[in-house]
């Protein structure tokens, strides 16, 4: 294990959030955290209970300008604001301004290597600082990492259920016959769904996935973006497919596919007791391997604290 970093946090949603009260309990330190507002410092390490407390109540982490995070002295820039689609930012720029100082990068956001994998990768070369993302693909679930040690070449494919809310909202709607806008805002409240929910319904946050995933199994030969992936969401599934489905003993799950030739999601329709029939906020990931077979991958694919596990971990990966 490495020995305990200092973590700069931008984004107080849930994951990062989270990371600032776990940190600790993995051996690192807060010195720097700041949401879209606001920032607190401290050298020696915030006090993680206080700024999460005045998020809660007055909306602000601490009384700095969010840019106090940026030019704080850390060892690893842990990146959790919201996911952006084209030019990433601001996460793309919080990235590279690390990377610049020879800083260690963790994303939560999935924008920067989503949509500019091979600019990541470019600023990465030149720089004494590494990028992890595990977090980015099926939170607390070790599918990139899993990847890496398989090594992507030997991967041909990864196809799964990859997006917690429409998980969720499917496996509702499948339990009660009831439409997806229904059980939305029941998703919402579990804290998994994304800032703007249409990512979840839409497609978009499990083709992002997707494409992620592409990125890595291709290293580099070839650069994915979502303009790449072929998407269609939930929004269009009735209540009574999942209950044509379910007379045949199938359900309706959003099946989202990586390969080195591209990108697909849809609502598929998939036997009850196969293992890509997971419920509610769970995901799964099947690994197509040259040599080795499928390997499945399961578990709590959203939510604050597995995320941040998934976070922490990278951090842990890092010299
Ligand atoms: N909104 C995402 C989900 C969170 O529901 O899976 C993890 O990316």
């Amino acid at each position: 294990m490495s020995d305990g970093k200092r973590l700069a946090v931008l984004g107080a949603g849930a994951v990062g959030s989270s990371v600032v009260d776990l940190a600790v309990e993995y051996g690192h330190s807060v010195v720097a955290f700041a949401d879209s507002s606001s920032a607190v410092t401290a050298a020696d390490g915030i006090d993680a209970d206080s700024a999460l407390d005045r998020k809660s109540s007055d909306g602000v982490v601490g009384d700095d300008d969010p840019d106090a995070a940026l030019s704080a002295d850390y060892d690893v820039l842990v990146e959790a604001t919201p996911t952006t689609l084209g030019d990433a930012e601001p996460g793309f720029s919080h990235l590279e301004t690390a990377l610049e100082r020879d800083r260690h990068v963790v994303l939560a956001n999935k924008g920067p290597v989503a949509e500019r994998y091979a600019d990541v990768r470019e600023l990465e070369r030149e720089s004494a600082g590494e990028v992890r993302f595990e977090a980015t693909v099926g939170g607390a679930i070790p599918i990139i990492s899993t990847v890496e040690d398989l090594s992507p070449s030997h991967v041909t494919a990864a196809r799964g259920v990859l997006n917690g809310t429409a998980n969720f909202i499917l496996s509702r709607m499948a339990a009660e016959g009831i439409d997806y806008e229904h059980v939305l805002a029941e998703a919402q409240d579990l804290g998994v769904a994304e800032a703007d929910p249409t990512f979840d319904v839409e497609g978009t946050d499990a083709a992002l996935k997707c494409v992620i995933l592409a990125n890595v199994l291709s290293e580099g030969e070839r650069e994915f973006t979502l303009s790449d992936a072929d998407v269609e969401g939930i929004t269009n599934v009735p209540g009574s497919a999942l209950e044509l489905a379910a007379e045949d003993g199938r359900t309706i799950r959003l099946v989202g596919e990586a390969t080195r030739d591209g990108i697909r999601v849809g609502p598929r329709l998939v036997p009850q007791n196969a293992a890509l029939a997971v419920t509610g906020t769970r995901n799964i990931v099947q690994l197509e391997t040259t040599h080795a077979g499928q390997l499945n991958l399961s578990g709590r694919g959203a939510g604050g604290p597995e995320t941040a596990s998934a976070v922490l971990g990278d951090v842990g990966r890092l010299d």
